[in-house]
């Protein structure tokens, strides 16, 4: 055996539950099964949502003009300026200043993390959660609380617990909305009722991921930035999913500091943005066409989307074993194993199921391990054909487990 250079403690410790259960799928693809995923965020792995043609028009216009050198650290002007309008359609004052993009969110996430968080630093997060809200915030010595969705209530945000677990370190508190995983929406009064708590802790700011934003299928979503006059909020947006182009890895981080008080981490967020030159210019040159060209496509998409959704709802009725809290935005659900063999090993459930039906979602304790067991994540994007296919496997499975 040869001796291994040690790898630092903080990559040892990623976990990333969504690309982890992907492992033992690949083994059996190679062996030659053929697997029905029901897990990855991404619609651009399912047939009938392709990105946008305008778009990819723009993208590739854009790269036949030679547009292929660094751009400026911040992102493109015509490109802020235009999601500046944009956030400003949802209700607050951003200017193009505010606006810095980015390689998606998630590199906006490691570049806010990187300038807000010290040692003893706490991110309070949704549980269950997105995974980087908790893989990241430990790379910079802080640690990440996670706050309580009712999981008997539309996995609503559940404010007593928020209120609880504020102190004067938390310096991130997240709202992700819709989730991921749980599709929950919080409307304007959540939004309020999480400022209020907020506010009483002068160095507390915001994160607002509004990556779905336009996969609100309740009507009710709302930009925080727009209903804040005193708390910073970050808000968090890009290509990935209302316009369907995850793999340009393009999106932004827009600044909302009603009372100013963010002028040291703005500057900290520049420093960091420029030394990491520049997201891609290309990608920036499609995500404007979605921002400036007809949106009316986003209808047909969401329609197909809310169809799948509503059938898979239909389905897990249907099937003993299984319970759902219906979302109300994304395309997840978050779907609730009621026999207790499967409640308390939730990832057991999930191999069990890969390896006898090959049926591929995610365990819920991989989104949260307290929060998230007993659960598992599926994605409702595959079209009904597939959908269906994949429920007769589930209950088949279940049936036989009983
Ligand atoms: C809540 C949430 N935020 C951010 C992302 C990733 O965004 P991006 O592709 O812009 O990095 C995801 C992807 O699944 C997500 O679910």
């Amino acid at each position: 055996m040869v001796n291994q250079i040690p790898v630092a403690e903080r990559a040892a410790r990623i976990e990333y539950a969504i690309r982890d259960v992907v492992v033992p799928a690949m083994a059996l693809e190679a062996e030659g099964h053929e697997i029905l995923k029901l897990n990855i965020g991404d619609p651009i792995a399912y047939p009938g949502l392709p990105t946008p043609r305008h778009m990819v028009d723009a993208f590739q216009s854009s790269l036949a003009r030679g547009e292929t050198g660094y751009g400026p650290a911040y992102g493109s002007s015509s490109l802020r300026a235009a999601i500046a309008l944009d956030e400003q359609g949802k209700g607050w004052n951003c200017q193009s200043e505010d606006v810095y993009v980015c390689h998606g969110v998630t590199e906006a996430l490691q570049i806010i993390f990187s300038a807000t968080l010290e040692d003893g630093s706490k991110v309070l997060a949704p549980g269950p959660h997105y995974p980087p809200y908790m893989a990241y915030p430990q790379m910079y010595g802080a640690e990440t609380i996670e706050y309580r969705l009712d999981p008997d209530n539309d996995w609503r945000l559940d404010f007593d617990d928020i209120e609880s677990k504020m102190d004067e370190n938390v310096r991130l508190l997240v709202l992700i909305n819709p989730n991921n995983p749980t599709g929950n929406v919080a409307d304007k009064e959540d939004i309020q009722c999480l400022l209020n708590i907020a506010e009483k802790w002068p160095n507390c700011m915001i994160i607002a991921d509004e990556i779905y934003d336009g996969l609100d299928f309740t009507g009710t979503q709302i930009s925080v930035a727009s209903q804040s006059t005193t708390v910073p909020v970050f808000t968090l947006n890009g290509v990935s999913k209302v316009y369907y182009a995850p793999g340009w890895r393009i999106g932004y981080l827009a600044i909302h500091d009603p009372t100013g008080r963010l002028v040291d981490v703005r500057d900290g967020i520049e420093r960091l943005l420029r030394s990491r030159l520049c997201a891609s210019t290309p990608a920036q040159a499609g995500y404007l066409a979605g921002l400036e060209g007809n949106r009316d496509w986003m209808e047909e998409y969401s329609r197909k989307v809310v169809q799948q959704r509503d059938l898979c709802l239909k389905r897990i009725s249907e099937i003993d074993g299984l319970e759902v809290q219906a979302p109300g935005g994304a395309f997840y659900m978050f779907v609730r194993l009621t026999d207790p063999k499967w409640a308390e090993n939730d990832k057991q459930f999930v191999l069990d199921l890969l390896h006898e039906e090959h049926v591929l979602v995610v365990h819920g304790s991989g989104f949260s391990t307290e929060m998230g067991r007993g659960h598992f994540r599926l994605v409702y994007l595959p079209n009904a054909e597939l959908l269906n296919e994949a429920f007769d496997r589930i209950n088949r499975f279940l049936q036989r487990h009983r």
